[in-house]
């Protein structure tokens, strides 16, 4: 549908499972400012970073540059950091490297760091990237048409300023790299946690909540656009809590959940992240209210042991998370709820890691997103606790849990054959033209045969014939 649109050629960001771009039109027509100048962007980490990205983009589109996707021809290039892990660091400054080969080559090019690792490393990242020409943290992108102004003058130029308030409420995200049927909606921004392994909350700053009724004005044009489903983003949006400064009246994380779901019932509504010290029963019963919220939770409990949490500074143990999986499937019997797991924490034993492979068993997570400690400067781990795990270990235990989670998850989707859901088309399928692809309402990802008077957008009734641990195979009933 947007094939023809030449803005496709606008972006490119590292995830090339969502393929094509769309802004919308009215956004689009305005974009070819004759003359504009050209910018580029990728973005790292998580969705919030790229949902950033798309408030990026919507401010330098105020001030007439146009998106591309070829870095060679771009006068502005921008990447979007993340700091969550060593790994994510490394490979932002092998792309700066290339970045700055173009540099070298086509010298007015302007080079941008945005995200969190300029927050984490602020005035230093000059320093130690001298072809770098400007720093620009979360909180400070309404300032980036000065500071790319003083860029071009040849100035280096830095705001990483975090605020209390900022939450770009007012801004309508450039839809990116978008399939024009799912699309991703900040909630909240910053974390006011402590995870002991966590560089969040120094890169991202204090947490507040978006005003609610610019949330549901953003689903409801999502909606208006054609597109079907939206997920609620925040770093843990079970604490999201607005007050009306003039009435006083409070919405927290329920609320806004029924507020968004009363759009349109052909609206989906997901969310994420969901945090177990905070996840109440008023959420799942919501959940269970609202055909179109969709029965998915994303709980991460990063270890399965007590001793463990405590030192992470989750505030929840594990009989705790226990009891918040077993209200999830006394309230939302069909739910699937997912996690995200640390191997390998500061003095981590070997019982202990049993212990987080026995969680996954038990919870039996749909899937989980699984990572190796790794220390970053400045958190509080960092500073308390010694990170005394070998590498080694901390790898073969990983490897431990991705084995037993793969099982899992190929378990759970296995008990779904033989059973009908209904799918929202999202596209074409990874491997073939001839099928569509789309997801449950559970999260999980289904192909089935495409038949010719659908098209993304429609809901489907798929019944599932074969599962695979990442996928289910069906047929349209
Ligand atoms: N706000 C979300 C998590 C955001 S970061 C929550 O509280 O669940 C995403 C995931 O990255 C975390 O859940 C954790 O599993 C992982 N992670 C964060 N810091 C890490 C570190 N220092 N080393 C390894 N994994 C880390
Ligand atoms: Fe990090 Fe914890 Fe906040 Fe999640 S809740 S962003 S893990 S500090
Ligand atoms: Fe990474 Fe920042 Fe997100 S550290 S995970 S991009 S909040």
């Amino acid at each position: 549908m947007y094939d023809n649109n030449p803005t496709l050629e606008g972006i490119k960001t590292i995830d090339e499972s969502k393929q094509g771009s769309v802004l919308f039109k009215e956004q689009w027509q305005d974009a070819h400012v004759p003359g504009g100048k050209k910018f580029y962007i990728e973005s790292y980490g998580c969705q919030m970073n790229f949902s950033d990205s798309e408030i990026v983009a919507s401010i330098l589109h105020e001030v007439g540059y146009v998106p591309t996707r070829d870095v060679e021809e771009s006068d502005l290039i921008l990447i979007n950091t993340c700091s969550i892990r060593e790994k994510a660091e490394d490979t932002v400054r092998k792309r700066l490297r290339f970045f700055e080969s173009i540099k070298q080559r086509r010298p007015g090019t302007v080079v941008g760091v945005l995200g969190c690792m300029a927050e984490r490393l602020k005035k230093k990242f000059l320093e130690e990237e001298k072809l770098v020409d400007l720093v620009v943290g979360p909180d400070a992108y309404r300032d980036l048409p000065n500071l790319i102004g003083g860029a071009e003058d040849g100035r280096r130029m830095v705001n990483v300023l975090l605020s209390r308030e900022e939450t770009y409420a007012d801004i309508s995200p450039v839809r990116l790299e978008s399939n024009g049927i799912t699309a991703f909606i900040s909630i909240m921004r910053g974390c006011d946690n402590m995870c002991s392994f966590c560089v969040v909350p120094f890169t991202r700053g204090r947490e507040r909540s978006r005003d609610p009724f610019s949330i549901v004005a953003e689903a409801t044009s999502l909606f208006e656009n054609g597109f079907r489903e939206v997920t609620l983003l925040g770093q843990n949006v079970d604490s999201y809590k607005w007050e009306n400064p003039e009435t006083g009246e409070q919405v927290n994380f329920a609320g806004l959940l029924e507020m968004t779901a009363q759009v349109h019932p052909d609206l989906r509504v997901r969310f994420s992240t969901s945090h177990p010290k905070d996840m109440t029963d008023d959420v799942l019963y919501t959940m269970a209210r609202y055909d179109n919220i969709c029965k998915y939770i994303h709980l991460p409990v990063q270890s399965g042991n007590s001793r463990i949490l405590e030192m992470m500074n989750r505030t929840y143990d594990r009989p705790w998370y226990e009891q918040r999986i077993e209200a999830i499937r006394r309230i939302l019997p069909d739910a699937a709820v997912s996690s995200d797991i640390i191997t390998g924490f500061c003095s981590e034993t070997e019982a202990e890691h049993q212990d987080t492979l026995s969680m996954v068993e038990w919870a039996g997570y749909s899937m989980s997103y699984m990572f190796y400690y790794s220390e970053r400067p400045g958190t509080l781990a960092a500073r308390k606790y010694a990170d005394d795990i070998p590498e080694d270990v901390k790898k073969r235990r990983l490897n431990e849990v991705i084995r037993l989670q793969n099982a899992v998850s190929l378990r759970h989707n296995q008990a779904d054959i033989g059973k009908t859901f209904r799918v929202l088309i999202e596209g074409d399928s990874r491997k073939s033209d001839k099928d569509f692809c789309g997801r449950t309402s559970q999260n999980k990802m289904t192909v089935f045969p495409k038949k010719e008077s659908l098209k993304p957008g429609d809901y489907v009734m798929v019944r599932v014939k074969d599962a695979t641990s990442a996928t289910l195979l069906g047929d349209i009933v």
